[in-house]
């Protein structure tokens, strides 16, 4: 009767194969036999509120998704007593649930009330609809909440509580009118509630809605306050029975489908690369919506994938491109600007040389972009001086990487991270700068015993979730990490076999790890020798184990070495090969991985292969018809410094704020003023472009096709959902039309054309094509030919010659500190709400609403220290500049650490404090390494933080919905057991 694998269950006298233990509502739903299933939504599996699943289980009537299969189970659909008590459990829902789908914003084709009382065929419900006395809450700026409409159906709350994992909803099953309740009964916008809107996502019907589709939608929703109630009525006058009214109102629904646009996109705004459609009407964006299969998110977004999108229509957007007259600039045509940019360049080459050029590349735009970008760099204009802004967050991560395995990507998927026994996070506010993917390791902590340990300067949501957090002194991640390792193999913790088979270098690098005793560290890092030996315990003890940094490690002068470090300790436990395990350097930017991987770096073509490799520098010579210089060219850290020193005479930089978001603002908008010719293409008239000669308005992601490459390594197709705003245009089609006009006739009809020749030169994506990767299709690199990609990297070896991984030797020399006079140390980082300086998120009203300036968080020690209070306004100084600010008194910081969130391109922008310190081997500036002096301007003022910021909410945390609570009420029946009992 049964296998290992199988068990063979009767459903309505067929014989079916299930899993053992498998949910009995997945297996009826592969068979084809209907059975309504309210509640049920299989990214949250089974929360057993709706009642609409009855089946009869060896003669029983039960939910049929609180029933996991058993083998020889007699399961039946068709009984009279199923019908009756499913008729019973969607009587009540109506009961909850007005229908009045042609007046309905919801009603399009997704409702999942409608469509499961059209397919069960109920005509007329036995129970009126009772209305619930609670008002609407559209208090939020994002989505509304109707209690009249919502059938306590607990979803929102299952994926708030556990998928999210921000612990803001639930349903207080003991009121006598229950009610979705956020945090403690407050107002959605006086709550913890984020906006990441998976509540709205899953619900399903119009309970909860995004506020854009609210008359939006449907044909006759535009209406005033008032006006639905009597449209209600009139259609339910006009619709007797719900065949009827059903045929009235698909036939509304499917006439939406001629103006409502659905178009599967890609995220813009960071590494975890969400995917998502995004509906369209005309210019206008009303919803997005996140699929189950989406690959890296499934149905979860953040508040700037799911709202964020307003700067897309803002009237900041430039329309048209514009040349500098004196203090000033004037619109002109697209070829008059383009003929002058050509000329431009083509006369610096001819007069200075090639190398007199530079090229900055956007982490924001396509693979293909990025692949255009260098190729005009050095086909068109003979230099490898190109660049991304990778080199301000990415680059250490994936030198350290490189160094020791070989390839600079994520291990694995964010399934694995999710799947490891133990995720460590070092300089990482996972929560706000990777918002899902924290919610992964959030939900795999709080449901299936996942151990996580932070390692940061601040006590983030991060921080305080974890199972140890600890605060390292800054700068001195690589001294607790190779102690720990150093205490693992003096403890003989190693993993011996693996580091036989797949590891070189053990012995020195055993050797070079002398200095890194226990006392060096607790010195250094102030992490206890007890402590630390926990640390190597526990690490040597956990089958798999994940590691997740950022830019808490990789912004300091041994940012590369540090990330080393990480490779080094997870080489020397075995934590690479497996899945659930590995290094994971998480991506910032939507695209900063791609950027690199297609070229946009002065000493890598496409695909990490050196531009001076003699074999690989042919291969692309003899393609483009040209000969490339073996010499790497500048960074972009090296190309400021060309500019002072007088080498380096124009710059192309595209979609970047270079001026804001390079260390040392003031050094480097001097560097652009001593420029001769400079070009920025952008989507606004960013600080940056402020300095050009000539600006190109270029297009965002809505409105062009490409692809993006996320953390993971995976590369996913956006699809065009709107049309570009007046002259604008997508970035590859400009690059190319300056080719053209160089000399150098591309021809390519779309980005798919441009992919193709990256295909084709380059071994990492020998088989990507946009064939394999339509609508929700990716591919992770590398990719063979025959389209097989590599979701986990490191499967046969490393790719080195033998094989096998590298340990790599490290010192450690404390290359920083505050003083007397600068006695404070400033770190800084993203916001939740805001994308890096900001330019396109506070083009949201809604998300301005809730984070409206960047902020300076003290401690509430160092705040008594110097008299200051909440609001307080302050002035920070050091060597290389100041920035003014308003005090946010938090305990997030402590003693002397200060906090400035990125999203300041004005008076508080962080990197006016910054200086050019970089990290030693890769030129990234050392963003973290900021030592200031403060001046109080004013003692006390209004806080920066909103009162309706989710930060002032208070999470209630639970397990799911809890639906026992529903079923101990008085006047709960079971809707199986009313129906055995009427007989
Ligand atoms: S955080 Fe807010 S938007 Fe997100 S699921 Fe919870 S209540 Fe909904
Ligand atoms: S608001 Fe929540 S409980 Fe109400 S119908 Fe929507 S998902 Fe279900
Ligand atoms: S910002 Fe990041 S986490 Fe948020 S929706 Fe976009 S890709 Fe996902
Ligand atoms: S689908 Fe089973 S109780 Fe709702």
């Amino acid at each position: 009767m049964q296998d290992q694998e199988h068990v063979v269950v009767t459903i309505d006298g067929a014989e079916y194969l299930g899993a053992p233990d498998q949910n009995l509502l997945d297996l009826i739903n592969t068979t084809g036999k209907f059975v309504p299933q309210i509640c049920y939504n299989e990214s949250l599996g089974p929360v057993q509120t709706c009642d609409t699943c009855m089946v009869a289980v060896n003669g029983e009537i039960v939910r049929a998704c609180g029933t996991e299969v058993k083998a020889g189970m007699e399961v039946n659909t068709q009984l009279e007593g199923v019908g009756a008590s499913q008729k019973e459990a969607l009587d009540r829902i109506l009961e909850k649930h007005e229908l009045y789908c042609t007046v309905c914003d919801y009603n399009n084709g997704t409702c999942e009330i409608h469509n499961t009382v059209a397919e069960f065929g109920l005509e007329h419900q036995s129970r009126p609809f009772e209305p619930k006395p609670y008002e609407i809450d559209d208090s939020s700026p994002f989505y509304r909440y109707d209690p009249d409409q919502c059938i306590l159906c607990g979803r929102c709350v299952e994926v708030c509580q556990d998928v999210q994992v921000n612990e803001t909803l639930l349903i207080d099953w003991e009121r006598e009118q229950p009610r979705v309740v956020w945090d403690n009964d407050v107002p959605i916008d006086e709550s913890s509630c984020v906006s990441c809107g998976q509540c709205v996502t899953v619900c399903p019907c119009n309970a909860l809605m995004e506020t854009p589709m609210l008359g939006e939608a449907g044909y006759m929703t535009d209406h005033e306050p008032g006006l639905l109630r009597s449209m209600i009525d009139v259609t339910k006058k006009a619709e007797t029975g719900y065949g009827p009214l059903f045929a009235v109102s698909d036939t509304e629904a499917s006439m939406r489908e001629d103006r409502i646009e659905k178009t599967k996109t890609v995220c813009t705004y960071c590494g975890v690369g969400c995917t998502f459609d995004v509906w369209t009407k005309d210019h206008k964006v009303l919803k997005v919506e996140p699929q189950q299969d989406s690959p890296a998110n499934g149905i979860s977004t953040c508040v700037k994938g799911k709202f964020g999108w307003d700067y897309v229509n803002s009237e900041e957007r430039l329309r048209k491109p514009l040349v500098r007259e004196g203090d000033s600039f004037v619109e002109v045509e697209w070829d008059e600007a383009l003929d002058y940019t050509a000329k431009r360049f083509a006369d610096i080459k001819a007069d200075k040389g090639p190398d007199a050029l530079g090229f900055i590349a956007s982490s924001k735009a396509t693979n293909e972009e990025s692949y255009t970008m260098q190729k005009l760099a050095r086909q068109v204009f003979g230099t490898n001086n190109v660049d991304n802004c990778s080199r301000y967050c990415q680059s250490p991560a994936t030198k350290g990487l490189f160094r020791t395995v070989g390839h600079g990507g994520d291990s694995g998927s964010i399934d694995d991270i999710a799947d490891a026994d133990m995720v460590i996070t070092i300089g990482s506010n996972t929560a706000e700068s990777h918002p899902v993917l924290a919610s992964r390791i959030k939900r795999s902590q709080k449901l299936f015993g996942q151990k996580l340990y932070v390692f940061d300067l601040r006590k983030h949501e991060m921080g305080t979730r974890a199972d140890r957090f600890f605060q390292p002194k800054s700068g001195t991640d690589l001294v607790w990490l190779s102690a720990v390792t150093k205490y693992i193999i003096d403890q003989g913790w190693e993993d011996r076999a693996f580091i036989d088979k797949w590891v070189n270098d053990f012995d020195a690098y055993q050797e070079s790890l002398k200095k890194f005793t226990l006392d060096y560290a607790e010195e250094l890092t102030g992490i206890s020798k007890d402590e630390l030996k926990q640390i190597a315990e526990q690490i040597a003890n956990v089958g798999k184990l994940a590691i997740c940094w950022a830019m808490g490690v990789t912004q300091h002068q041994l940012g590369s070495d540090t990330s080393t470090a990480i490779s080094n300790l997870l080489l020397v436990t075995g934590n690479y090969m497996r899945n659930g395990t590995g290094a994971y350097p998480l991506r910032g930017h939507n695209n900063v991985q791609g950027c690199s991987d297609f070229g946009s770096m002065p000493n890598f073509f496409p695909g990490y292969e050196k531009v001076a490799d003699d074999k690989v520098r042919k291969r692309y010579e003899d393609a483009w018809g040209v000969e490339i210089p073996a010499e790497p060219g500048k960074d972009n850290h090296e190309m400021i410094g060309a500019i002072h020193e007088g080498t380096l005479h124009s710059m192309y930089i595209l979609g970047e704020d270079t001026g804001i978001v390079d260390a040392n603002i003031n050094y480097v908008t001097d560097a652009f003023e001593k420029l001769e010719f400079m070009v920025v293409q952008d989507l606004f008239l960013t600080e940056t472009a402020k300095y050009a000669d000539v600006i190109l308005p270029a297009v965002p992601s809505l409105e062009k096709e490409g692809t993006f490459t996320n953390t993971e390594r995976r590369i996913q197709r956006l699809y065009q959902a709107l049309e570009p705003v007046g002259d604008s245009r997508p970035d590859w089609a400009i690059i190319m039309d300056l080719a053209a006009r160089s000399g150098y006739e591309w021809g390519y009809n779309s980005p798919s054309d441009i992919m193709d020749e990256s295909a084709s030169l380059a071994p990492l994506f020998a088989g990507v094509s946009y064939d394999r990767l339509t609508d929700y299709n990716s591919l992770q690199w590398p990719v063979a030919a025959d389209g097989t990609d590599s979701p986990l990297l490191f499967v046969d070896g490393f790719p080195f010659e033998d094989n096998k991984a590298k340990l790599y030797l490290l010192d450690y020399e404390l290359m920083y500190e505050t003083n007397d006079e600068y006695d404070l140390h400033v770190n800084n980082g993203r916001v939740l709400e805001h994308f890096h300086e900001g330019n396109m998120t506070y083009k949201s009203k809604a998300i301005s609403s809730k984070m409206p300036s960047a902020f300076i968080e003290v401690s509430p020690e160092l705040a008594k220290e110097r008299g200051i209070n909440e609001g307080a306004e302050v002035k920070l100084i050091s060597e290389s500049g100041e920035v003014t600010g308003s005090v946010h008194i938090t305990d997030r910081v402590s003693g002397r650490e200060l906090y400035l969130p990125l999203n300041d391109n004005g008076k508080t922008a962080v990197n006016y404090l910054t200086d050019n310190s970089v990290d030693k081997d890769t030129d990234t500036p050392a963003f973290k390494e900021i030592a200031v002096k403060m001046e109080v301007i004013k003692k006390k003022g209004k806080s920066p933080l909103p009162p309706n910021n989710y930060r002032r909410g208070n999470p209630q945390p639970q397990i799911g919905v809890q639906p026992e609570r529903k079923w101990e009420r008085n006047d709960y029946e079971f809707p199986g057991g009313q129906v055995k009992q009427r007989g």
